[in-house]
């Protein structure tokens, strides 16, 4: 059994192409349905953000595994192989238990060490078990994977500074102002017009990270007004105006600066509605959403200037070389974890010789047990039947404690092979079918 993963980031493919191949949540059971009906995949997991499409297997063979993967790829987005492989990396075993660890740390997004990407491992691994389709070696991976993510943050300085994919777009709104005024450096917000459309996690960072370069005031616009307001609730120093998805296009016009960070599936500005909308001052819309919900094409018309995920890379880079100092310290966390789970996985190779060597024992402790106890005759009491019952058992677990943690214990696997071929053979157990 091997573990794979096959998938694509932002490292390996631009926004217009992971916008087609990101699997919305409604979508992500009947995926792992489809996984798993691929004779080779025994354990399938989805994680689909707004920067990758990694789907982690268990499989029998890495070569079909792989193969399997890319199919239903291919048939999901509708794009034929061909086309789709520039863009899709693979990794096998201790590559991919790496990667994974690595993602969920923060180490692979763009804006190094941002937390968000540890709750969407998270869903990927409660997903998972929900829809049953992973395991006991994927769970175990995906949780220390999660174990490693936490540490990295609370034992590294990586997750300081509250960064996310939000707050790298209200710097670039800054770095856009202030390169329109001949300046390269961060200017304040305070006099932008900002509105932002949608109400979910994002926009509730973009709040946050507006309102600390000093933005006092914004229009907040979604789909459930409700959820607006509740959120708008959250801020005291700011003030937010709510209005409905349905006022967007009358509004858009008031504003100098418009994000959008909504989970919408078809983008909802284009060049055509912007041309409607009569504009008479420059806009700058930062899209944060994949798939995206501003079209490229929006940066033609002559007052607009359009940014999306891909272009927060200008920001991230400016930030970067004191993170990639504190990567490097994560990183080695990250190798010490992975060893504790190859290992682990490693040790599962000797439960089946355990198993065997716990039931032939227990089969001759109750054959003996039982010639005893007849022997014994009627005088012989409950209460004494059961202390000799637990003695008997007690002795099988003191006898079989240390080679049982001998075989599961760390080392390397010629020699953890070595070891479970002598007790199969001292103890008969290797003619068994089941071994
Ligand atoms: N989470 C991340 O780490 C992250 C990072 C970078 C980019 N992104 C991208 O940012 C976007 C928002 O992510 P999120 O984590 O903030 O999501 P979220 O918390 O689930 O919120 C989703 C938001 O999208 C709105 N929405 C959903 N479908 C819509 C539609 N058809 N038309 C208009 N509005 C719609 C929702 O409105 P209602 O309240 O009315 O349902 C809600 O405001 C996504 O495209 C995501 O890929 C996310």
């Amino acid at each position: 059994m091997h573990i794979v993963v096959v998938g694509l980031s932002h490292r390996t493919a631009p926004v217009e192409v992971r916008e087609k191949l990101s699997i919305p949540d409604h979508s992500i059971s009947e995926s792992l349905k489809s996984l798993k009906s691929f004779a080779d995949i025994l354990e399938v997991s989805i994680l689909s953000t707004c920067n990758r499409l990694e789907i982690y297997s268990l499989v029998k063979d890495k070569n079909i595994g792989i193969s399997s993967v890319k199919e239903f790829i291919s048939e999901f987005s509708k794009i034929n192989i061909e086309e789709l492989d520039p863009h899709l990396f693979d990794l096998r075993q201790e590559e991919a238990v790496l990667h994974l660890m690595k993602v969920s740390a923060g180490l692979d997004s763009l804006v190094l060490g941002e937390g968000q990407i540890l709750s969407q491992v998270k869903k990927m691994m409660r997903l998972g078990q929900e829809n049953q389709s992973t395991g006991p070696i994927l769970n175990r991976l995906l949780s220390q994977s999660i174990s490693v993510g936490k540490k990295v943050r609370s034992e590294t300085n990586l997750g300081t500074g509250a960064v996310s994919i939000s707050s790298a777009a209200v710097e670039l709104a800054q770095l856009k102002i202030g390169q329109d005024i001949g300046l390269n450096s961060l200017v304040t917000l305070e006099s932008e017009r900002v509105l932002i459309v949608g109400a979910g996690r994002m926009s509730r960072l973009l709040i946050t990270h507006l309102k600390s370069k000093g933005c006092h005031k914004l229009l907040l616009i979604n789909r459930n007004i409700e959820r607006a307001k509740n959120l708008a609730a959250d801020f005291t120093d700011i003030e937010i105006e709510c209005k409905q998805f349905s006022d967007l296009y009358e509004n858009i016009n008031k504003f100098s600066l418009v994000f959008t960070s909504t989970a919408s599936e078809k983008p909802f500005i284009d060049l055509e509605r912007v041309k409607k909308i009569n504009l008479k001052n420059n806009i700058k819309f930062f899209d944060i959403g994949v798939p995206r919900n501003v079209t490229s094409d929006v940066s033609q018309h002559e007052l607009v200037d359009s940014f999306d995920v891909d272009d927060l890379q200008e920001v991230v880079s400016r930030n970067q070389e004191f993170r990639e100092k504190i990567a490097k310290e994560a990183e080695s966390l990250v190798k010490e974890e992975r060893i504790i789970f190859l290992e682990w996985w490693a040790s599962l190779e000797a439960v089946p010789v355990i198993n065997k060597l716990r039931s032939d024992l227990e089969i001759i402790r109750k054959e003996e047990l039982q010639k005893a106890l007849s022997r014994m005759g009627p005088d012989f009491s409950a209460r004494e039947r059961k202390v000799v019952d637990a003695l008997t058992k007690g002795i099988i677990n003191k006898i079989l404690h240390t080679p049982v943690t001998k075989l599961r214990s760390p080392q390397s696997r010629d020699e953890r092979r070595a070891s479970l071929k002598i007790v199969e053979k001292l103890f008969s157990l290797a003619d068994d079918e089941d071994i």
